[in-house]
């Protein structure tokens, strides 16, 4: 169809050149006063046309008119790290790439964790069953910034046993702990729309991941102990110079103009994180603050030292914040975190040393009498 009107075209187009250099012609000969010529006949003019076109035909590229070829297939979803370089979350652009109902499903997942209030708020569209926070102000950038906290190796290393339940834990079960910890509400039903979706979200995020594999960069860094307990009165100074400007003064956090959802998390008070919360513990507050906060800070720019980090989270977690019921964690208490705050311990230390350290004694103690725990990595 399209090549017939080319010809077509083309094909008009030499009649008219044609026509124009004859009648071009007819003037030079009455200018120069040379006789005139007899014009073309049709006839002559159409072989000329046709005689063209044959012999344009050898020099249009060839392919020229052929359909293109289709678009080469999408690639295979695949990890984006090596062994060298930090996990940073799988290619969003690849969802695409998945059956539009899966897209679907994955893309609601991750709309949970980076606006969960707006759906599981205090005023939530959906439910309202947590404290306001979103999963993503902890688990940054939708659970994929290198040592922002994310979810690289869930996926790869759940179900696991956890010393906190004694169980044998599922990826639905650790969600839950960070609703009702974390977010100080009351456990997501394990078969509905918003818990099957964030699971499938964090299926997708693990794709390329082996099993027990934890890339690196995933998760919050385990920093180095201090020598000294962590103090809250330093921790004071830094806050009021380094985070008040965003938390407030009063830790309270601030709302957004649409007086829903918050533009920065309260960092303690009653719609904070409770004592139980993984932040609660001063290890994991100390790392998460060291490579993400102020905010703009990184894990390759960091902007507190990690004096500063302890302090500050000594300061923070000695405020006032929501309990809960611990009595059934750590059912066996020589697991305990050596920074797990609440006491009874299987060692001789305080419950303060165990809130505010130093640390390094208690985990010492630990390896001296050959129990095998979890002090410094996760609970
Ligand atoms: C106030 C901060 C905070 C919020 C909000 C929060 N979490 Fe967490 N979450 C943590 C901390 C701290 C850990 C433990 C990290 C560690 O021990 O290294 C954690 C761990 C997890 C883990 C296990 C990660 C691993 O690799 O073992 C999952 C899964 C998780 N959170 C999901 C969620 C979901 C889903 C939400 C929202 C419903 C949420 N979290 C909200 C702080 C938070
Ligand atoms: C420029 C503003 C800003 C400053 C300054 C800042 N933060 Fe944040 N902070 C944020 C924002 C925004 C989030 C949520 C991040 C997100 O959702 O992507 C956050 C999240 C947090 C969280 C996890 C969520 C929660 O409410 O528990 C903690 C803990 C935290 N900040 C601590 C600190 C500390 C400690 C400092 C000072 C050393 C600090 N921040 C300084 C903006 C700031």
């Amino acid at each position: 169809m399209i090549e017939g009107i080319i010809v077509l075209v083309a094909a008009l187009l030499v009649l008219i050149v044609l026509h124009v250099t004859e009648d071009a012609l007819q003037v030079l000969r009455e200018r120069t006063g040379s006789a005139q010529g007899a014009r073309m006949t049709w006839g002559k003019r159409i072989t000329w046309a046709l005689l063209a076109l044959v012999a344009a035909h050898f020099f249009v590229p060839k392919g020229l008119l052929e359909p293109a070829p289709p678009p080469p297939p999408p690639l295979p979803q695949a990890a984006l790290f090596n062994a060298d370089s930090l996990w940073s979350g799988a290619d969003t652009s690849r969802l695409a790439s998945l059956n539009d109902s899966l897209e679907a499903v994955i893309r609601y997942g991750r709309e949970l964790i980076a606006n969960t209030s707006h759906y599981l708020g205090q005023q939530g569209t959906v439910m309202r069953n947590t404290n306001g926070l979103n999963c993503q102000n902890c688990h940054l950038d939708a659970g994929t910034r290198p040592w922002g906290n994310n979810y690289g190796a869930v996926w790869s290393t759940y179900p696991k046993f956890r010393a906190r339940s004694g169980g044998l834990e599922s990826v639905a079960k650790r969600v839950n702990d960070c609703v009702e910890r974390s977010l100080n509400g009351t456990a997501l039903d394990t078969n509905g729309r918003e818990m099957r979706s964030i699971l499938t979200y964090m299926e997708w995020l693990g794709t390329g991941i082996a099993r027990d594999e934890k890339p690196k960069g995933t998760g919050i860094v385990d920093m180095a102990y201090l020598d000294r307990a962590a103090d809250p009165e330093k921790g004071a100074a830094v806050y009021l110079t380094k985070c008040s400007s965003c938390h407030g003064k009063d830790g309270q956090g601030m709302l957004k103009a649409d007086g829903r959802t918050q533009q920065y998390p309260p960092l303690w008070g009653p719609l904070s994180y409770n004592h139980g919360a993984g932040l609660y513990r001063l290890s994991r507050f100390a790392g998460y603050v060291k490579n993400n906060m102020p905010q703009g800070a990184t894990y390759a720019s960091p902007q507190l030292t990690d004096e500063e980090a302890w302090d500050v989270a000594a300061f923070v977690n000695s405020q006032p914040r929501p309990g809960r019921d611990l009595s059934a964690d750590w059912p066996d208490i020589s697991k305990k975190p050596v920074d797990h705050p609440f006491g009874p311990y299987a060692d001789p230390f305080t419950a303060s040393q165990h809130k505010l350290g130093p640390f390094g004694p208690i985990a010492a103690h630990y390896k001296l009498n050959g129990t095998k725990s979890s002090q410094t990595g996760k609970p």
